[in-house]
């Protein structure tokens, strides 16, 4: 008899330990993708239907990963859904294939010392300031590391474009020229280099290459087309072009490996 007791004791406790737990996994549903957006601090919410749109064909990226490739932009195929550029960020104004200057934008100018550039090479005051001490301090390690060519004017990237595509083909030219009014070089933040004893198409393969990579953050200067992120800036490796940012944000985006416009996604768009 007490056997009996016990035994229908376990059983009903059983079956109110299973009633519980089957109430308690049901009351967890599970977190849904638009919540888990949502919480992302670079969330945008005018961007809702496109993070959607480009998750389900980018699976396998992380959320944050997926808010900002599209907040670059990268959910269109480059030059579509372009937009004229925030000129209030200064130094840190973004010019790709999504952002673009106005023909008429010229900044300020002011032309680099001929001991480290070529002729007639100009660039904004706190750029040619910075780059003038780059080069001056890697002189003092003998290497040469020469300005050819900065500022560039919308007209004058508009012939170097089309020089460009009558050559190899609009396709080809996109992979390595800008359009007019989306080249970085019209900021006058941006700045091709050589060595002067080898062409820059093999600055890579020089001692002043190196250094670029061990110091340009230093001065405010990043590597701004960098291997393997062809996908993100629109453009093939160019070890040879450097932007002026500055160096706090030069050092971060050298020491975490991004790219500019994965820094400005993240911390400089949204900045008020
Ligand atoms: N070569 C770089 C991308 C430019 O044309 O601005
Ligand atoms: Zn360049």
């Amino acid at each position: 008899m007490k056997n009996k007791n016990l035994i229908i004791f376990y059983l009903l406790l059983l079956i109110i330990l299973i009633v519980i737990s089957r109430t308690l996994i049901k009351k967890q549903k599970p977190i849904s993708f638009e919540s888990k957006l949502i919480k992302s601090e670079y969330y945008n919410k005018n961007y809702k239907k496109r993070y959607i749109n480009y998750y389900k064909n980018n699976k396998s990226l992380s959320i944050n990963q997926i808010i900002i490739n599209v907040n670059i932009g990268l959910d269109y195929p480059f030059y579509k859904n372009i937009k004229k550029t925030d000129l209030a960020k200064n130094n840190l104004i973004l010019v790709n294939k999504y952002n673009y200057l106005e023909k008429t934008y010229i900044p300020k100018l002011e032309t680099i010392d001929e001991k480290y550039a070529n002729k007639n090479m100009k660039l904004t005051p706190l750029a040619k300031d910075a780059f003038e001490e780059l080069s001056k301090n890697a002189k003092k390690e003998n290497l040469n590391i020469i300005a050819m060519s900065t500022y560039r004017s919308y007209t004058y990237q508009n012939t170097l474009y089309n020089n460009y595509v009558n050559k190899d083909g609009k396709d080809l030219a996109d992979t390595y020229s800008a359009r007019p009014g989306h080249s970085e070089h019209q900021t006058a933040l941006a700045i091709d280099v050589y060595n002067k004893t080898k062409s820059y198409l093999e600055f890579e393969n020089t001692k002043e290459f190196i250094w670029m990579q061990e110091n340009a953050h230093k001065y405010g200067f990043i590597l701004r087309y960098p291997k393997n992120k062809e996908h993100i800036t629109g453009y093939q490796y160019e070890p040879w072009h450097y932007r002026y940012i500055g160096i706090n944000e030069a050092t971060y985006i050298h020491s975490n490996n991004i790219t500019f416009e994965e820094y400005y996604a993240k911390f400089i768009e949204n900045k008020k």
